[in-house]
């Protein structure tokens, strides 16, 4: 029985009931249980936005302060994850690596009692304290040197910074970069989000709901845009090639990275922060040499394509931010999946409250009653492909 009609990507067809969060598309308003992201950003901290996206509402301080506690105390990895990292190759993608770290905790904690609240407690965080460890341990092991221990004197952002760079993290910088995860934290039905959910309503295990959540973020079209983000600007080189590149790629129907959105017509909300947040960033360590060809492509495509609804979206001044904190390009997305994996958790919280298995429908466009044909009187596949008889 089909309801509607076929709309690719799913367009404007509601997946879900929620109440986690809510985007303003046309006026460019995102809100976290109610809340605007931007008010948030003043105020918040990126583990209690986690807590109200996970729990529903902002924690009180006892609250904040347990659920930070229980947070420090699983940052370490067990040492046969560290084992299984050092196998991995070092010219592997860190998405890749992260995917199938999430992914073998459920190797150790494979009991999937989803009815008990401290099961769930558990495993959110698990999951929020051991992402990050796992992504800085990667980064150190494929330069062929140890992973450092987290240190618990150390706040969230700023222990990722310190795993990261060795380093002291400086104060501003990990600020900068816990807004920076709790911008990220949540973003209604995108496509990782709805991979979350699909894969949790058949009741798996929640790394194994975090696990195909990373491997849908990798893809370019979604959190992958940062890292493409910065090779673009990398290949524009100057001011002076943002035109030329721009009337390539119009010319080509190619996308413009870092812009665009299914959902938001004008400006990301998020963009306008980050892009705050890097000039913060620049005032104290100095203006990325990339800034000006973002700022001009900025105002190129917003005249262009402006009448498309064409505006920067989150991906596109992430990255410049994560360059001043010192953060390789193929780690951008990593950062992205540690932040969203608050909401993908939430997500995972919610759907296990009212849960029916996802299962669409399609709409059959292949043949039917087909003779099956001895294979001595078979045309080649590959020659009927090319006159157009077979589609894969
Ligand atoms: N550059 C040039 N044209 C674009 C772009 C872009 N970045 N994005 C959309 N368009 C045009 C597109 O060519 C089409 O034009 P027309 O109607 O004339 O054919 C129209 O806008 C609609 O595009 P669409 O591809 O149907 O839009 P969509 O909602 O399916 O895709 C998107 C949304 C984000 C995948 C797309 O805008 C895109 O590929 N952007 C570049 C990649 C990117 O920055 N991704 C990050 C998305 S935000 C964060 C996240 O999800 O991680």
């Amino acid at each position: 029985m089909t309801f509607c009609e076929y709309r690719p990507g799913l367009e404007g067809i509601p997946a879900t009931q929620s109440s986690i969060s809510f985007v303003d598309g046309q006026n460019g308003i995102l809100e976290y249980r109610g809340i605007n992201v931007e008010e948030l950003a003043q105020h918040s901290t990126f583990l209690e936005t986690s807590y109200l996206l996970i729990w529903g509402g902002l924690p009180t301080q006892e609250e904040l302060d347990e659920f930070e506690h229980e947070i420090r105390f699983h940052r370490r990895l067990k040492y046969r994850i560290r084992d299984m990292m050092k196998c991995f190759p070092e010219s592997g993608h860190p998405m890749d690596a992260l995917q199938a770290c999430a992914a073998a905790l459920g190797l150790f904690y494979s009991r999937r009692a989803l009815d008990n609240p401290a099961y769930i407690r558990a495993a959110v965080v698990r999951l929020l304290a051991k992402i990050p460890t796992m992504v800085a341990a990667f980064q150190l092991m494929r330069k062929g040197n140890d992973p450092i221990q987290p240190r618990d004197d150390l706040d969230y952002a700023g222990n990722f910074l310190y795993m990261l760079t060795e380093q002291e993290p400086d104060p501003l910088a990990a600020r900068i970069f816990d807004i920076c995860l709790l911008l990220h934290a949540e973003h209604t039905i995108n496509a990782s989000t709805f991979s979350a959910m699909v894969t949790a309503s058949t009741l798996t295990d929640p790394y194994g709901v975090i696990a195909s959540a990373v491997g849908t973020l990798a893809g370019p079209l979604h959190g992958g845009a940062n890292e493409e983000v910065i090779f673009m600007l990398e290949e524009i080189g100057s001011v002076d090639n943002v035109e030329a590149y721009l009337d390539k790629c119009l010319q080509q129907k190619t996308k413009i990275m870092g812009f665009g959105h299914r959902v938001y017509k004008v400006k990301d909300p998020r963009a306008s922060i980050l892009q705050q947040l890097a000039e913060q960033l620049f005032e104290k360590f100095g203006r990325d040499e990339y800034y000006d060809i973002a700022l001009a492509m900025e105002q190129s495509v917003s005249e262009r394509l402006g009448h498309k609804g064409i505006y920067p979206n989150v991906d596109f001044y992430s990255g410049l931010v994560y360059r001043k904190l010192g953060i390789p390009t193929d780690l951008f997305t990593p950062v992205f999946a540690i932040a969203r994996t608050a909401g993908w958790l939430a997500h995972w919280k919610e759907q296990l409250g009212e849960n029916r298995i996802f299962r669409p429908t399609q709409i059959y466009t292949g043949p039917r009653n087909a003779p099956y044909i001895s294979v001595e009187k078979r045309q080649s596949v590959q020659d009927q492909a090319l006159i157009g008889f077979v589609t894969g």
